[in-house]
């Protein structure tokens, strides 16, 4: 499908620094980074004693493994201005994330870090596609949230005009799509389904946009998913990941010219995946939790934050900073049925392989007598809705989910519509069990 091609113009000399400039940099900015928090946050310097370790003691990148983790708890014990290393009165920007339980978490940034985000972020605009001059539709939710406003600030500084429409009112978002024409659209990857029922109930035809590249990320997603997004509005899909604690949206980003995982903005965030049990750091290309340490930020460094995101460390290709892979979900929303672990895109990649249905799904765990029991309820395409062929799909991808997963789940198809929409990011997990 003639798609237009994207060449990287104009890139940061970092982007294509050596392993060994990047790696000088990291260690300069990761020193000052430990004596600024050690010097500001009780917290950090409580954590460092401690562990009996000092600033001092990082003269090599390998060193910061001596240095204690922080986690979402230390965040709430904190709240919540706790963690600032700067006086409040110098932090320009709160942020915060509602999470499930509990107080929200609280994030701050100066008017430096506000600058050194917005600059990530037009840097992941570009590596998407996107271009001075471009039209960017933003259905990222504004507020606490850093989706709308992160991207919001990326795109004024690579140039792009932005439409910040914000998430909901889905009919608004599909006749300003058609009225305005953006090149770029930035969503996450479950409100563009909700987009794509809107522009089909509307009878319009989703191809003919002017669309050229969607910017999805806030939620994990499949391949499928992609494809599926892809041919459904005949544009590119690229993913984009953050997290509130560590900035928001841009710390990593996939190069729409490779597509081939989100290289990781090396100068401003350092990587480590460590052993979820153990803690113990493991060697690029080996799988497990992904834990950041800033390398810049004024307000609020992070210091090893363990972001329960699980994934690996892969070299650069398009750029030099490594990359890592598509994050097929988080330790929290792993599902343990019967013994076998289970994401729920793993799920999402067996279904979308269906022509018959589409990718709104929710999964729901219930007991029955003392074996948990999961159940796939997933929508039918609208034009699959009511045929026969239904009813021997269900069983079809009940098999699949037991050869390729192997868990026995039970498939409901349900009609279009009928699974709850979120605006932002989708539950995709209801836990019934007690
Ligand atoms: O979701 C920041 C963001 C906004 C990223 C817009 C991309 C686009 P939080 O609300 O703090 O921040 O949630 C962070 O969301 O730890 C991951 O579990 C998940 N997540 C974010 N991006 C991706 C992605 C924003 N591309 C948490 N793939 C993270 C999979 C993602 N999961």
């Amino acid at each position: 499908m003639p798609r237009p091609e994207f060449a990287p113009t104009a890139l940061e000399p970092i982007e294509t620094a050596s392993r060994d400039e990047i790696a000088a940099l990291q260690l300069t900015r990761l020193q000052a980074t430990l004596a600024h928090a050690y010097a500001k946050v009780a917290h950090y310097r409580a954590a460092f004693e401690a562990a009996g370790v000092h600033p001092d003691d990082c003269r090599s990148l390998d060193d910061l493994a001596k240095f204690p983790f922080t986690t979402k708890d230390d965040l709430r014990k904190n709240y919540p201005f706790g963690l600032f290393a700067v006086p409040r009165s110098e932090v320009r920007r709160i942020h915060g994330s509602s999470g499930t339980t509990g107080k929200p978490i609280v994030v701050g940034y100066t008017e430096g870090d506000l600058a050194v985000w917005a600059s990530v972020v037009a840097r992941s605009l570009r590596a998407a596609g996107g271009r001075p001059g471009m039209l960017l539709h933003n259905a990222y939710g504004y507020g606490l949230f850093t989706g709308g406003l992160g991207l919001h600030a990326g795109a004024e500084r690579l140039g792009c005009t932005v439409v910040p429409i914000s998430g909901g009112m889905t009919e608004r978002q599909v006749q300003l799509i058609a009225d305005f024409a953006p090149d770029l659209i930035t969503v996450t990857p479950s409100y563009m389904l909700a987009i794509l029922d809107e522009f089909r109930r509307q009878g319009r035809d989703p191809r003919a946009t002017a669309l050229k590249v969607g910017i999805f990320g806030a939620e994990p997603w499949s391949e499928a998913m992609r494809a599926e997004i892809e041919e459904a509005f005949d544009l590119h899909a690229v993913d984009i990941y953050g997290l509130s604690e560590v900035m928001g949206p841009g710390v990593a980003q996939e190069c729409i010219e490779t597509k081939d995982g989100l290289h990781i903005w090396e100068d401003h965030f350092y990587p480590e995946v460590i052993d979820p049990e153990t803690g113990a750091v493991l060697p690029d290309g080996a799988k497990g939790e992904l834990v950041f340490t800033s390398l810049t930020k004024e307000a609020m460094p992070v210091i090893r934050y363990r972001t329960r995101d699980l994934t690996r460390l892969l070299p650069g290709t398009a750029r030099a900073m490594r990359r890592m892979e598509r994050i097929t979900g988080r330790a929290d929303d792993m599902i343990i049925l019967r013994g076998v672990n289970v994401f729920p895109t793993q799920i999402e990649e067996i279904v979308l392989r269906s022509a018959l249905l589409s990718g709104h799904y929710q999964i729901e765990l219930t007991r029955e007598g003392r074996l948990d029991a999961m159940t796939i309820h997933v929508e039918a395409h609208p034009e699959a809705w009511g045929t026969p062929a239904l009813a021997a799909e269900s069983k079809a991808i009940a098999h699949h989910i037991k050869g390729l997963i192997g868990i026995s789940a039970r498939v409901a198809i349900v009609a279009p519509s009928s699974i709850e929409r979120s605006l932002g990011k989708a539950r995709r997990v209801v836990d019934r069990r007690a």
